[in-house]
């Protein structure tokens, strides 16, 4: 018996790191996922990988800041498989770790469309026919920089803690209609998140004052397993809740 045979679930972001990780994971518990990333390239590797374990996936590339492109994924999801049963917003960038007075107004903006406005569009489609189907389940990857100041930089670190207010004003407001929306935070996971990254020495070196605190980095895997168990119906109490997973750093 697998824990989500029959539902169907669409993952952002899951060409790499977390976002591939659920994706994996769902597939073997039995889900239909529909993948998607801006980048098609990753995309056609993790649905071969998820083919070849006898997974039943199907993908398409887009940009989640472009709620046109949105809204074609969403579309594309229930022509191939169905309703959307499962939302995992998994997709997010990183913001150089600069802090308020050197981010660029281009790359706060950018921020904020892929790391909150991304995921409003995605609930903002998928939430009437949830209402309507009277279940749901939405998670949205957050970070431990959305519960503390300084895990990353400003745009990062306002996108995530706007994230998790989203998380508990959908948990709350459609908790009466069969939907649950929780957040995970995870603190330092081994991805590919921070290639290419030119941090602001000044806010790198704020930041990095903290990590002695920091036990280790987690596997996406170890991720993956906390986005399993929200799908999951032992999680049917849990709802609008945000799930530390970052091997108790911010429990110092
Ligand atoms: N890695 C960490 O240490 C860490 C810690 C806490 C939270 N997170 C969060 O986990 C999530 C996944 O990050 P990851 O570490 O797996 O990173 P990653 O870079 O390995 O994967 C993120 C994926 O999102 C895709 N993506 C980026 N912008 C996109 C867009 N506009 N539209 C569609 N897809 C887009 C990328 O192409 C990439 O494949 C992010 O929201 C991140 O903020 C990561």
């Amino acid at each position: 018996m697998h824990i989500l045979n029959n539902l169907t679930a669409f993952v952002t972001g899951a060409g790499s790191g977390i976002g591939k990780a659920i994706a994996h994971r769902y597939a073997a518990e039995g889900a239909n996922v529909f993948i998607t990333d801006i980048r098609e390239d990753r995309l056609l590797a993790v649905a071969d990988e998820i083919k070849q374990a006898g997974g039943k996936v199907a993908f398409q590339a887009g940009d989640l800041a472009d709620e046109n492109a949105v809204q074609s994924l969403i579309d594309t999801c229930r022509k191939q498989l169905g309703e959307i049963d499962i939302l995992v917003n998994n997709a997010g960038i990183l913001d150089n770790f600069m802090p308020a007075a050197e981010v660029s107004f281009d790359l706060w903006k950018r921020v904020m469309q892929v790391n909150i406005d991304g995921p409003f569009f995605t609930c903002h489609a998928v939430l009437p026919g949830m209402v309507e189907r009277g279940s749901g389940i939405i998670i949205n990857i957050s970070s431990i920089g959305g519960l503390q100041g300084s895990r990353a930089g400003a745009a990062y670190t306002t996108s995530k803690h706007a994230l998790i207010g989203l998380t508990k004003n959908i948990g709350f407001q459609y908790a009466t209609k069969g939907i649950r929306c929780n957040a995970i935070a995870p603190g330092g996971v081994n991805t590919a998140i921070t290639d290419g990254v030119q941090p602001s020495p000044f806010g790198y070196e704020r930041l990095m004052s903290g990590i002695g605190s920091n036990i280790r980095s987690a596997e996406p895997a170890e991720i993956a397993g906390v986005a399993l168990f929200l799908a999951s119906p032992d999680a049917s109490f849990v709802n609008g809740a945000v799930v530390t997973a970052d091997g108790g750093w911010t429990a110092y």
